[in-house]
């Protein structure tokens, strides 16, 4: 059946931005993590700390953390990769960390040049450190789906990945579709095949990009089936710089749309975060793509 309470996890700063052809400047950055936790969105993912060659739209992380007015009850976590990264996002204060790990060969090398094997030892020492500094610690699956190199993703490959991070004691789990080619019989697949494997569906979050219209209808197949953490970006920003053809995020005002229509709580103020995603489109020089804040704003 379906929840009372979903929980979004809100990627726009980091998903959102880090695909964004311009840099944007720090203080827009920091302006747009206010609003969002104004809009009472719970967990805003903020930043990554990546090489800054590798991911120069977030090369100021640091600088951005630095800056925030953290809001009271909100969460605010941020990627690493590996050990550097982790040292850099404890000398910034943060209490959660995502690690992203890759579901296929191709991806692994294209994201973290390493293996598929490889990335998990690069891993294994963020997560133990992490864990014993008393942080909350993420899991990224990528290209759960399909893959622009590799094409459909075997079920079986996505659940034993994902079995690895939850075993190297991963709290949650984000399954993500990074080309948002999946529909929701193949979520059915690779939820079967992840609690097949042993990992347990409340450990489980869902991460659509929204690349074909198919987020909302996957999105509601993983409520049915009892996640209970949704990712999605303000306005639909979103992207992967090193995976081709992926686009936008699931719109968050597009799911809390479609959470209020089924009652299901979420604590998001609509009309405050459609607010924030015209202010962001407007600093960002284009419309957002979200269907639901054109609806509402006459776009
Ligand atoms: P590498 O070149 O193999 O790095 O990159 P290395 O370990 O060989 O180190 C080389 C140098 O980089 C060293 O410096 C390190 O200190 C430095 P040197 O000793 O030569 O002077 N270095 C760093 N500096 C700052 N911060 C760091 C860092 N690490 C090493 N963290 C690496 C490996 C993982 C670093 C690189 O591949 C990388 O940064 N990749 C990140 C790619 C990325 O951010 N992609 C987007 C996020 S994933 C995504 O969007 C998908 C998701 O949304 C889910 C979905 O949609 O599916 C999460
Ligand atoms: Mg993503």
């Amino acid at each position: 059946g379906l929840p009372d309470h979903v929980t979004i996890y809100e990627v726009g700063a980091r998903d959102g931005l880090q695909n964004e052809a311009a840099v944007v400047p720090v203080e827009v950055k920091a302006e747009f993590l206010h609003r969002l936790a104004a809009a009472g969105l719970p967990v805003l993912e903020a930043t990554s700390f990546v090489h800054p060659k590798w991911v120069p739209q977030l090369a100021d992380a640091a600088d951005l953390l630095n800056r925030l007015v953290r809001a009271e009850g909100v969460d605010y976590p941020v990627l690493v990769p590996n050990e550097r990264g982790l040292d850099r996002a404890l000398e910034a204060g943060v209490s959660h960390v995502a690690i992203f790990g890759s579901a296929t060969e191709t991806f692994a090398k294209r994201n973290l040049n390493r293996t598929l094997d490889e990335q998990f030892a690069m891993f294994a020492p963020v997560v133990q450190r992490a864990l014993s500094a008393g942080l909350r610690v993420r899991g990224y699956v990528s290209m759960c789906f399909g893959d622009p190199w590799e094409g459909a993703v075997a079920p079986e490959q996505v659940a034993s990945v994902a079995r690895r991070l939850v075993e190297m004691g991963c709290h949650q789990l984000s399954l993500g579709d990074t080309i948002g080619t999946g529909t929701p019989g193949h979520v059915d697949a690779v939820l079967d095949a992840c609690v097949a494997a042993g990992v347990p569906v409340r450990q489980l979050a869902v991460h659509f990009h929204d690349t074909y219209g198919q987020a909302l209808a996957n999105t509601l197949t993983a409520l049915r089936r009892g996640v209970r953490t949704v990712d999605a970006s303000a306005g639909g920003l979103g992207g992967c710089p090193y995976a081709e053809s992926a686009t936008g995020n699931l719109a968050t005002e597009d799911l809390v749309w479609m959470l209020d229509g089924l009652g299901i709580g979420h604590g998001v103020d609509l009309d405050a975060l459609v607010g924030t995603s015209v202010w962001m489109a407007e600093q960002l020089g284009r419309p957002s793509p979200s269907r639901v804040v054109r609806a509402l704003t006459g776009g």
